[in-house]
């Protein structure tokens, strides 16, 4: 599928100077097949929900949600290619036909010779850090998303963010906000030394900062540096394509180029990559570790049989694999990401034109509301993002995720804690499953809270679990 897939669907109207003179309306390129119905708790019975998980989103059952916007991982819709693959998938437990689909699709999109398929990211990410990362090291990246911090550090590592200052200021524009610090990773690799140093990861698009792109530029830096002092250079690569659009539409001399030309550029650059089919594999379920390194696979798929299946499916059913082996090919459709990172836009201009204040410019997968600006009334340790997700849940049935000082705040030796760097509201959108109208519904929703913010109550934790409290700690009403 070429950059001229569906290319002329808008373009009956010429300009003068024989451009395209598109619509207005960039229409989802999809018609909907199989439905599936929302429910539509009331007020009160929305409140009921909440005050019985301790005003905590994620315990709430998905039938109490209207609009789920926790995450766009692994809640996208399948197309009936993927589900006709599907069908005709081979449950071979060894040397499966849909294996072989599976890893001819990977090495197409990215070029790397050995595919590892994985049952998600981060079992991909769990399996490559056992075998490079040992006690002692530090490992770079622009954002670690929290399960990559979370493996680094379990093998023993200091898992370091470089992101340039502008990436950390919410309201400031750059159209490639998520590129890694390349003064900090030259002198983070003088300061350990090279050696201390076994891999540099970069996150495409950068997840925890706001869901913003690296250009081809920054990647091509890091990837020289890395070369030079020896060091491996992976891609933490669950929103790929995304990331090639926006380099297509943002960077110089990517404009003539397909996504699916800058997607292979930006793999060429890297000595492997970590994936999580749930994002950009518009599928279910899924992931895969790549890499031209024969040796690193070998090691790494001893450890595959351990914990995750034999290599030929590495936790995932042959269906699984055929859904992603299409999912590959129809991601890097133009068409379709045109309409993807314009619906998001679509959602943070709406919002944005109204006065609430968000993450600019918006990322490719989700808008994030920025909680700090919005309710200054409240200190960090007295949760605002929460306040404010809590808050759109309750005026509308609309779950984000909080990622602020309940997610990453520190606790102190007194008692009190670090706060995080930012107190955000992530509204994550799934992949071809929620229409305009759904879409104007949030906005709806979003400002209704934004106007009622000054007046919302802070929230103070009265249970939390030793590590990743924000999935399931207790909140109390302040
Ligand atoms: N890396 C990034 C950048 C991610 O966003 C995720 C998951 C992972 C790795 C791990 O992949 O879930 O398949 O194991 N992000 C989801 C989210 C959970 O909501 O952002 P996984």
């Amino acid at each position: 599928m070429g950059r001229n897939v569906g290319e002329g669907w808008q373009t009956r109207g010429k300009t003068e100077r024989g451009k395209p003179m598109p619509f207005r309306t960039i229409i989802e390129p999809f018609k909907i097949h199989s439905v599936q119905a929302i429910s539509l708790p009331d007020a009160e019975q929305r409140e009921a929900a909440l005050r019985r998980n301790s005003w905590n989103l994620f315990g709430l059952h998905s039938d109490e949600v209207i609009i789920d916007l926790l995450t766009d991982s692994g809640t996208g819709a399948m197309s009936a290619m993927q589900w006709g693959a599907v069908m005709e998938a081979d449950e071979s437990y060894a040397g499966s036909r849909s294996y072989y689909r599976f890893k001819a699709a990977v090495q197409d999109v990215t070029g790397f010779a050995e595919v590892i398929p994985t049952h998600q990211g981060r079992a991909a990410e769990r399996i490559l850090f056992s075998e490079t990362v040992r006690p002692g090291h530090v490992v770079p990246n622009n954002t670690h998303f929290d399960t990559t911090r979370a493996n680094v550090e379990y093998a023993g590592a200091e898992a370091r963010d470089l992101l340039p200052e502008i990436g950390r200021v919410p309201s400031a524009t750059h159209p490639f906000k998520g590129n890694m610090n390349i003064p900090a990773l030259e002198g983070t690799i003088a300061e350990v030394g090279a050696d201390r140093i076994p891999l540099v990861m970069i996150t495409v698009t950068n997840n925890s900062g706001g869901g913003q792109p690296v250009s081809m530029a920054n990647l091509r830096s890091v990837s020289e540096l890395c070369r030079r002092h020896g060091i491996p250079f992976f891609l933490d690569a669950c929103r790929f394509a995304e990331n090639a659009y926006f380099i297509q539409q943002r960077e110089e001399g990517y404009a003539d180029l397909t996504p699916r030309e800058i997607a292979l550029e930006m793999f060429s650059l890297a000595d492997g990559a970590t994936f999580s089919a749930k994002k950009d594999g518009l599928a279910n379920i899924g992931g895969f570790l790549a890499t031209n390194d024969p040796e690193l696979a070998a090691k790494c798929r001893n450890l595959l049989i351990l914990t995750e299946g034999f290599p030929t499916y590495g936790g995932l059913a042959g269906r699984d694999l055929e859904a992603i082996a299409v999912g590959l090919e129809e991601v890097l459709d133009e068409t379709y990401l045109r309409y993807r990172i314009r619906s998001t836009a679509y959602l943070a201009d709406k919002v944005a034109a109204a006065g609430v204040p968000i993450v600019q410019p918006p990322g490719g997968h989700a808008v994030y509301l920025d909680a700090s600006a919005l309710l200054p009334h409240l200190a960090a340790a007295q949760y605002p993002a929460q306040a404010l997700a809590a808050e759109l849940y309750l005026e509308g049935g609309v779950r984000g995720v909080e990622i602020g000082s309940v997610m990453f705040g520190k606790p102190r030796a007194d008692g009190t804690e670090a706060p995080a760097p930012l107190e955000l509201v992530r509204l994550a959108i799934p992949r071809r499953t929620y229409t305009q109208s759904h879409i104007d519904y949030v906005a709806e929703v979003v400002i209704a809270a934004a106007d009622r913010a000054a007046d919302l109550p802070g929230y103070r934790i009265v249970e939390q679990a030793p590590w990743l409290r924000h999935f399931t700690c207790r909140f109390e009403q302040l």
